[in-house]
């Protein structure tokens, strides 16, 4: 069932060092993975998970280019909002500078550069995001957990603690960029100090909620891609793996006009009429071919 009361927020801030010069003019979100943009990935995900208020928080430099892609989300029969992060001060300043947006709602992050692909996974996290939990984050094995937060588990594999970024670490199990809270994460995001790099950890976050047993961690299973973007290796192989599957099916990943249309909040003519203004691009080339199929 989608959850229409659970907002979303996409998190694209941050400066993207580790991909200069690529990101010395354009967010890092906006960089193509194979053939569209970053951002419409980590979208389409909490598109097919039925949510349709979405904040994107985004860096002052790049939102007018984000609103030139999303706009008002409208396209996507969608609402999108915008809401600027000055600086790239941690995941859960995200829920600080989207309190308005929350309200009492249940919310869902996603980092704007996160791609999550698989059989049966909105199934996952429409079933996760309806428990009652306080907050609910999702592990997933990956060879170099020194670049990610790794969460360790007792002999009975019950979650201990999480550690960002360990340089050795007995577990290999990643928390990925896609975290679900009740609203009182603003409540307890403001509490955080910033760690040693000068930011709000959502390890940090994440760990306050594991102490009060708050916590509910979910695993992604090996039948379920997360892919990273964060250097030039892992944009390419993202873009490689999202071209592999795309040539082999013929039907695209990540498409949030496609979600749209499939989920009714765009009729026929509206979808034909984007699938028009990419006339000359095989991107609107599919749009047309699976409109023609439907009818
Ligand atoms: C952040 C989090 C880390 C998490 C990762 C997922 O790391 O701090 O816990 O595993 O996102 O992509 P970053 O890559 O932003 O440093």
């Amino acid at each position: 069932m989608p959850q229409n009361n659970l907002k979303g927020i996409v998190l694209a801030g941050g400066n993207g060092s580790r991909l200069s010069p690529l990101t010395d003019s354009i967010s890092k979100q906006l960089l193509p993975v194979y053939d569209k943009p970053m951002i419409y990935y980590p979208l389409s995900t909490l598109m097919l998970m039925g949510v349709k208020d979405i904040l994107l928080i985004t860096t002052k430099r790049d939102q007018a280019l984000f609103k030139n892609l999303i706009g008002t989300g409208e396209k996507f029969g969608i609402k999108i909002s915008y809401e600027v992060q000055e600086e790239p001060r941690g995941i859960p300043e995200a829920f600080i500078l989207a309190e308005k947006f929350i309200k009492n709602s249940k919310v869902v992050l996603i980092l704007g550069d996160n791609i999550f692909y698989g059989h049966d996974l909105t199934t996952q996290l429409v079933y996760s995001a309806s428990k009652n939990y306080d907050a609910t984050i999702f592990a997933y094995r990956v060879q170099n957990p020194s670049r990610f937060g790794i969460i360790n588990f007792n002999k009975e594999n019950i979650p201990t603690y999480i550690e960002e970024k360990p340089k050795s670490s007995k577990s290999d199990f990643a928390i990925t960029g896609i975290y679900i809270y009740k609203s009182n994460v603003v409540k307890y995001a403001k509490k955080l100090k910033p760690s040693e790099r000068g930011e709000l950890e959502i390890t940090d976050l994440n760990n306050i909620y594991m102490k009060e047993k708050k916590l509910n961690v979910e695993i992604l299973g090996r039948g379920i891609a997360w892919l990273d973007t964060g250097t030039f290796e892992s944009l390419q192989d993202a873009s490689l793996f999202i071209k592999t599957l795309e040539m082999r099916q013929g039907l695209k990943i990540g498409c949030p006009e496609e979600i749209a249309w499939r989920l009714n909040y765009i009729d026929d003519r509206k979808f034909s009429n984007i699938a028009k203004k990419y006339v000359k691009s095989p991107y609107g080339n599919y749009l047309r071919k699976i409109l023609r199929e439907s009818n």
